[in-house]
């Protein structure tokens, strides 16, 4: 363990008879920007709410730095939280907003001023501090909020859905951002999210939860790649579904007897022969094989249905029998890509998981 490290052991909470979060183990390490993505209602306000000290977990334990934090407030806890809507201030300028938290510490003026304009410089608003939040766009108010958060100098900054307000453009002007102060600060940052694109492009690690479970703690190409449950697999990015029996198993792959035939993938998890199974494969992993001779894993013979430009990729619908294919194409300008009819489609046993059947994401 390092010296921030926020360790949750076996903490759970329970509101009467409903458990919002399960037994959770969870370590977030110091100087992290780590994620806690999952559906709406999965308990992502609870856990960073029981770090916070607003709440106390029916179970288990949070330590920050080794020190147990049972019993110590949120003002005695070396974190800050930014919540969902951020509530500046109205009538205080900026720079009190940033000043506030350092005031009510009995800070000195000369100080304080110091320390604002710091943080104000830090968060690239140097000279907007006289201003009030009304004057500032969404994504001016947004810095203005980290900048005071970060004015107490906590250990680490719980952040709750910091973005959730700003329109899609800034979102990601900001995301940049954030990622941008993390870095310069060094200061730990639990950030919650429902958006993956958030978590991916921000986080060292992510924890993605379902119903008050977190399903798997990794690195977004983890996550994305190697998907520990069929949850995270279908709410992190695209995926196409074939659903079958295990006929073979050997050296960590697994052969899932499908609609369209045998399939091969990568085993997550241990299969036995004759388990009910479910193999994912991204769009963008999947080719149209255009005569090629190479002989790869798994090859479904399709028909093209439908073509969509995305922009930067094409986004081809075929069936192969009953069973939807979705394939990523590279838009190679010009319309090349543009293919009709029967086609052959490939995919690599090592772009595919293989897991035993569970609950999909509903999105
Ligand atoms: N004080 C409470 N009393 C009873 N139930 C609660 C309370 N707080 C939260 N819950 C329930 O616990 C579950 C988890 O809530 P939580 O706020 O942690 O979800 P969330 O993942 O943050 O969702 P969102 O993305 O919508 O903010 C929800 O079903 C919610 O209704
Ligand atoms: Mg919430």
């Amino acid at each position: 363990m390092r010296g921030n490290d926020v360790v949750l052991s076996d903490v759970s909470m329970r509101f009467g008879d409903f458990t919002a979060v399960h037994p959770t183990d969870l370590t977030v390490r110091e100087g992290e920007f780590f994620s806690i993505l999952g559906p709406s209602g999965c308990g992502k306000t609870t856990i960073l709410r029981m770090i916070s000290g607003f709440l106390d977990p029916s179970s288990g334990g949070i330590a920050i730095g080794g020190v147990p934090m049972a019993g110590l407030g949120p003002n005695r806890r070396p974190t800050a939280l930014i919540f969902q809507n951020l509530a500046l201030f109205p009538l205080m300028t900026v720079w009190e907003n940033v000043a506030f938290g350092l005031e009510a510490r009995g800070v000195p003026i000369v100080e304080r001023k110091r320390r604002a304009s710091e943080l104000l410089s830090l968060v690239a608003l140097d000279d907007q501090g006289h201003k009030k939040p009304t004057e500032l766009s969404g994504g001016q108010r947004q810095r203005v909020a980290v900048a005071r958060a970060l004015a107490v100098e906590p250990a680490v900054l719980l952040l709750d859905e910091p973005l959730s307000a700003l329109d899609l453009k800034l979102r990601q002007h900001m995301r940049a951002e954030l990622k941008d102060i993390q870095r310069r600060t060094g200061v730990t940052f639990i950030y919650i999210t429902h958006d993956q694109g958030e978590a991916l492009t921000m986080s060292d690690r992510i924890a993605v939860m379902n119903q008050g479970r977190v399903q798997q703690v990794g690195t977004g190409d983890e996550i994305y790649d190697r998907p520990a449950t069929p949850f995270v697999a279908t709410f992190v990015g695209e995926q196409n579904v074939f659903q079958g029996r295990v006929t073979a198993t050997n050296d960590g792959q697994a052969v899932v007897d499908t609609a369209v035939g045998p399939l091969r993938g990568t085993s997550q998890g241990t299969l036995s022969i004759g388990d009910e199974a479910l193999l994912f494969v991204r769009p963008e992993r999947v080719s149209l094989m255009n005569g090629a001779t190479a002989s790869p894993d798994n090859r479904i013979d399709a028909e093209v249905e439908r073509r969509d430009l995305e922009g930067s990729f094409v986004n081809l619908h075929l069936r192969a029998g009953n069973h939807p294919i979705s394939v990523h194409l590279t838009n190679a300008g010009s319309g090349r890509d543009v293919v009709s009819g029967g086609q052959r489609v490939s995919f690599q046993a090592d772009d595919a998981v293989v897991m035993r059947a569970g609950e999909f994401a509903r999105e």
